[in-house]
């Protein structure tokens, strides 16, 4: 039988994307389509066309031209021509409706939502599987530097140990400003507000809720876990005092806001609190709204990202990299699940346990407020010896008011039951003032 070729030609027809919210990640996206529209053609090998903005105000700095704009979210991602809905309104109810809808009707979707993935991400996942699409969330952790990215394809040979990441930028402006210029904590806050870092409720950013947002992704992503943001410890940073800030820096540390995840023999630990660490790390002097994160794995080693966390820009960046994904994933249809959305095959996430608080492990800085004579601190290092914590340092101040002195102590990492049930005799003795002041330390070296 001859052999008959049919050649016909085909026009590959432009990815279609809907933006949900023109505020200031929603706006940098569309201004960075736009501008690298040629680049990112180059990369994809396809052309992509804004068909939609969901948006309630107007936004006349914006070309709009030839994009339909609604407010009725739902009734957009239920459109034929779209393809991809990018999703940055924040907030919970209506994100998760609308995402949810999309994801029934057949679409793909990019979030920067943190706080709603690390709290329905399990079910969205689910949801997506189901119809054969993709949630891509690049920029929903640590804004500009391209951490999901790297843990999910860069380290996928790797066994990750461990990660800690400075992943909240208004945190550690707050605590940079504080430490360098001495500034007072609600003035840094509001600078931060004004400059579009912090969130709608910016003590999701100084208690570390989110922090905890982004350290969930990150754990499932590093040790392919379900979501688990309902156990993450979470310790902001608004106790956080001028006097222990001096104190860390006088032994040599600094203070950062970290978000640490932690395989063990037993489970993973997941933990957002401020953490003393060496000045010399590099990660010691990530400053201002910059994030940070190190990422411990077997066989690479240490390994640092660092760069913008938030702001426009930076956000963008995250997701028109995830909409490049995308576009080239529809290009290919390989497989429906060529990268999964935690980076393992769903059937494969394992049920390692999240250990609860007093089973983690960590080095701590102590500040004790005792009265100033002969056997306080003999009182005090017995305790601590007899539940087998061992010592690093001591500084102890001259006398203020009242001849009461300020004792620090570093000790050496210790399971924190044992810190626990240590720290409540060392508050029961009656030379002891007041309740005593903790903050973790980690050396963050590669054992
Ligand atoms: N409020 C967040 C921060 C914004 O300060 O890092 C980026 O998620």
């Amino acid at each position: 039988m001859p052999l008959i070729l049919i050649v016909w030609s085909v026009t590959v027809k432009p990815v279609r994307l809907a933006i949900l919210g023109l505020g200031t990640v929603g706006g940098g996206t569309l201004k960075l389509l736009q501008e690298n529209a040629a680049e990112i053609a180059r990369r994809t090998g396809r052309d992509i066309q804004i068909t939609h903005v969901g948006t309630r105000r107007p936004r006349p700095d914006l070309n709009l031209e030839g994009i339909a704009q609604s407010d009725d979210l739902l009734s957009i991602v239920r459109q034929d021509n779209v393809d991809i809905v990018i999703e940055v309104i924040g907030g919970m109810q209506l994100a998760h409706d609308v995402m949810l809808e999309a994801i029934r009707h057949g679409k793909h979707v990019i979030t920067a939502n943190k706080a709603l993935l690390a709290e329905h991400g399990n079910e969205l996942f689910k949801e997506a599987e189901k119809h054969h699409v993709q949630i891509a969330f690049e920029a929903a952790v640590a804004g500009g530097i391209p951490i999901i990215k790297v843990m999910r394809e860069g380290l996928a040979a790797n066994k990750i140990e461990w990660l800690a990441g400075i992943i909240n930028g208004t945190g550690n402006f707050i605590l940079t400003e504080m430490r360098d210029k001495g500034r007072p904590f609600a003035d840094v806050l509001t600078e931060a507000q004004e400059l579009g870092y912090a969130e709608a409720d910016p003590t999701f950013d100084v208690e570390g809720i989110d922090a905890a947002h982004k350290l969930t992704l990150l754990a499932s992503i590093a040790f392919g876990i379900p979501l688990q943001f309902e156990k993450v410890y979470t310790e902001g940073i608004s106790k956080l005092t001028a006097q222990d800030v001096g104190y860390a820096e006088e032994l040599g540390y600094r203070i950062k806001h970290l978000g640490i995840a932690r395989r063990l023999p037993n489970g993973i630990e997941l933990r957002v609190h401020p953490t003393l660490i060496p000045k010399e790390r590099l990660i010691a002097n990530v400053n201002g709204v910059k994030n940070a994160v190190m990422v411990q794995s077997n066989p690479v080693g240490e390994t640092l990202y660092y760069g913008a966390g938030a702001g426009a820009g930076a956000t963008a960046s995250a997701v028109v990299a995830d909409v490049l994904d995308l576009v080239r994933f529809i290009s290919t249809q390989n497989t429906p699940d060529y990268v999964p959305h935690l980076a393992f095959q769903p059937n494969a996430l394992a049920d390692t346990p999240v250990l609860a608080a007093d089973q983690m492990t960590t080095a701590y800085y102590l500040r004790l407020d005792a009265e100033d004579h002969p056997g306080v601190l003999a009182e005090v290092t017995s305790i601590l010896s007899a539940a087998g914590i061992n010592i690093d340092a001591v500084l102890q101040k001259p006398a203020h008011d009242q001849g009461r002195v300020p004792v620090v102590l570093l000790t050496q990492p210790v399971l924190e039951a044992n810190m626990n049930k240590a720290i409540t005799q060392i508050e029961q003795l009656p030379a002891i003032k007041a309740p005593v002041v903790r903050i973790r330390l980690e050396a963050l070296n590669s054992q």
